[in-house]
């Protein structure tokens, strides 16, 4: 591994994941809120009600960051702290960002923050959510008011983090916040996301004149078809509008991809909800580019699916959440970006893995975990090596956290913690990557 002095090594959380104090500091209900109160949406109706109870123990998670010898630190913004009803802004909510930021710059660590990590508030929900063009309006007011508080603050803005999740996974399967099952809302959602992103990154640079650099954090698999058949490669293409094209192409070359605009339209009745102008504001030039990278995905011709296309078998070695460890063909997904899409830097603004940690004598010998992220940073490193321009890499996670709808069940963090006491431990891979962070400081 071969990294220089200015590359940043960070790691990275959520708001709802971590904070807990769902009913402090005059914040109201998310959408996440409601939907882990639902029945049969999370596992074992898991919630964010005391997650890391990081609201309180900041100050602990933060000094856990020093002596990993992170450069930067990505956290969330809960909405519904900052506008816990419609117009009403709260000062208490905003206060617990302002000091977190001023406390890890004080440490020496720079505030990386993600504006939308999928806690939309109710009231936002109750009024139509992402469904309805207001959004943006909502999410502007939002954005200006952080801008106003925060930007002297922070080293830099993410608008969105994966809004293929916010959007397919919550409108679309339905097994995300607020949990619908209909496309026609989702690709409208995932518009107006996007058109929100495209106003916040203008109104940072026009109104605020700022040059802290903002970006959009997208997840992308690469998606391989399991056989060189007409039938396997039209279903990979199809999985890769689904999953990647569709919020390339708006972000970097302001269009829609025409094949998926054509498959969508069997529930898409009509795309007047896309507006002139709406994609020059979409894809307004960005500082940089964020990316979620975890696993890879392999598909096949399937005609009872939508798009034609399911998952096929894959013999590759997997996570504790099934996934495909698979850091070859990161490379070639970011290789494909570089060739199709951007010359932006590129910040992996997530990675890591899931695996079933037992504490043993104090001690979690997470193997697996350690070898996962020695592979992907050693390819980010090799990358480089091609000319790449990586410029930063966030390890998810921090600590263990709320994942989304499998709970407590699945842990992410290098730091295990124990949701009885709250109690963090240091698992073997946050010594490793402590390691890896000093060994580059050593090089040089
Ligand atoms: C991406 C999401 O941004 C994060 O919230 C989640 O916990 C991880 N993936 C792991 O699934």
């Amino acid at each position: 591994m071969n990294f220089s002095r200015d590359f940043v090594f960070g790691t990275a959380t959520s708001s709802y994941q971590i904070e807990g104090a769902h009913n402090e500091g005059g914040r109201t209900p998310s959408i996440w809120d409601t939907f882990c109160a639902t029945p049969g949406k999370v596992y074992e109706q898991h919630n964010g009600d005391n997650a890391c109870d990081h609201y309180h123990r900041f100050e602990e998670d933060i000094q856990t960051l020093k002596k990993l010898g992170v450069d930067a630190y990505r956290f969330s913004i809960a909405w519904p702290r900052i506008f816990p009803e419609k117009g009403r802004y709260n000062p208490e909510g905003m206060a617990f960002y302002k000091n977190l930021a001023k406390r890890l710059r004080e440490e020496g660590i720079k505030p990386a923050v993600t504006l939308y990590h999928w806690d939309l508030p109710m009231w936002a929900h109750e009024e139509g959510g992402w469904i309805s063009r207001e959004s943006v309006e909502w999410f502007k007011d939002y954005a200006r008011t952080c801008f106003t508080e925060l930007d002297s603050l922070v080293d830099s803005w993410i608008t969105h983090n994966e809004p293929w999740c916010a959007g397919f996974l919550g409108y679309h399967q339905g097994v995300h916040a607020p949990g619908h099952t209909n496309m026609e809302e989702a690709v409208k959602a995932v518009h107006h996301m996007l058109l929100s992103h495209g106003e916040a990154v203008s109104m940072l640079k026009t109104e605020f004149s700022s040059s802290t650099p903002i970006g959009i954090t997208l997840n992308l698999s690469p998606i391989y078809a399991k056989s060189d058949s007409a039938n396997d490669q039209l279903a990979a293409n199809n999985a890769d509008g689904y999953s990647n094209r569709w919020f390339l192409d708006p972000v970097f070359k302001g269009t829609y991809p025409a094949d998926m605009m054509n498959l969508f339209s069997k529930y898409v009745h009509s795309y007047d909800f896309i507006k002139e102008g709406d994609m020059e504001t979409i894809s307004v030039p960005c500082d940089f580019f964020g990316i979620n990278y975890y696993s890879r995905a392999i598909v096949e011709f399937s005609a009872a699916q939508d798009f034609m296309s399911k998952g096929a078998f894959s013999d590759y070695e997997k996570t504790g959440m099934g996934w495909d460890i698979a850091p070859d063909e990161f490379k070639d997904l970011i290789i494909r970006l570089r060739n199709e899409y951007t010359d932006l830097p590129i910040y992996i603004t997530e990675n890591g893995a899931a695996y079933d940690d037992e504490v043993v004598n104090g001690k979690v010998h997470d193997v697996l975990r350690t070898r996962y992220i020695e592979q992907h940073i050693q390819a980010v490193s090799d990358l480089n090596d091609l000319g790449m321009n990586i410029q930063g890499y966030y390890l998810w996670s921090l600590l263990d956290n709320f994942e989304w709808s499998f709970g407590y069940d699945k842990r992410f963090g290098m730091i295990y913690v124990d949701f009885d006491t709250q109690e963090r431990i240091w698992k073997d891979s946050a010594y490793r990557y402590a390691e890896i962070i000093k060994q580059r400081e050593a090089s040089l």
